[in-house]
């Protein structure tokens, strides 16, 4: 079984995903930390993210590994535990940058593809009910008002100690959601067969027990 769930910047996905996948027993894919990990990658190496030719010369040299410890899953680059970094603000910015390119979408789509080949997964990312698992048994798309998204986010922020303007947090939201929307491969778009859960006035249990409801009638 495969469970797709896309959506908008701040929508709950990865919470509601882990969550869901925890109760399952399925493996939980963030596609989001992959794209995150090649944008840092870019900022490190000094690269303008949206330089398809900058990224595009570093991306053979770009290995990404996930490892699934006690405390959750850890992200590596080359090596290195990028686990927290990837969540850095400026790194959310240059991951929708990096993500418009073809040739980083390809490579982590492949290795998305094979993840999903060993096990039932929860994945969730933007394309993953459109593109990556067109034939997955089920897909949501998880929304809800921008307003409420930066205001999720920003007490995310908030609960790590770091300071954030709703105002800020809402622009940088709507600046990624049109990036992403109308990039030319790959956009983030509800699929066709997508059931769509706008989570604004729901509680994190609400929208777990709906998905896992649905994914009941389904297996
Ligand atoms: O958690 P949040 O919604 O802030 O973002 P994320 O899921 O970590 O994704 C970061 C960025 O990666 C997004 O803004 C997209 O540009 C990109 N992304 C993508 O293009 N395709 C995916 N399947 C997942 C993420």
């Amino acid at each position: 079984m495969r469970i797709a769930v896309d959506g908008p910047a701040g929508a709950g996905k990865s919470t509601i995903s882990k969550a869901v996948a925890e109760r399952l027993g399925y493996i939980y894919i963030d596609t989001g930390a992959m794209y995150r990990s090649v944008g840092l990658a870019a900022l490190d190496a000094g690269l303008e993210p949206r330089s398809e030719r900058d990224v595009s010369g570093i991306l053979d040299d770009i290995e990404i590994d996930i490892k699934n410890g006690d405390d959750g899953q850890s992200f590596y680059l080359n090596g290195e535990n990028v686990t927290e970094r990837i969540r850095e603000p400026k790194v959310s910015m240059a991951a929708s940058s990096v993500a418009v390119i073809p040739a980083v979408r390809l490579k982590l789509v492949e290795l998305q593809r094979r993840l999903a080949e060993k096990a039932d997964v929860v994945m969730d990312g933007r394309d993953i009910g459109t593109y990556v698992l067109p034939d997955a048994e089920l897909k949501i798309f998880l929304t809800a008002d921008a307003a409420e998204r930066a205001r999720r986010r920003c007490a995310e922020l908030i609960a790590k100690g770091e300071t954030a303007d709703p105002a800020v947090v809402e622009a940088e939201i709507k600046a990624r959601d049109k990036n992403d929307s109308e990039r030319e491969f790959a956009p983030l778009r509800k699929a066709d067969d997508a059931v769509l859960v706008d989570t604004t006035d729901m509680s994190i249990e609400q929208v777990i027990n709906t998905i896992l409801e649905l994914a009941d009638k389904r297996r």
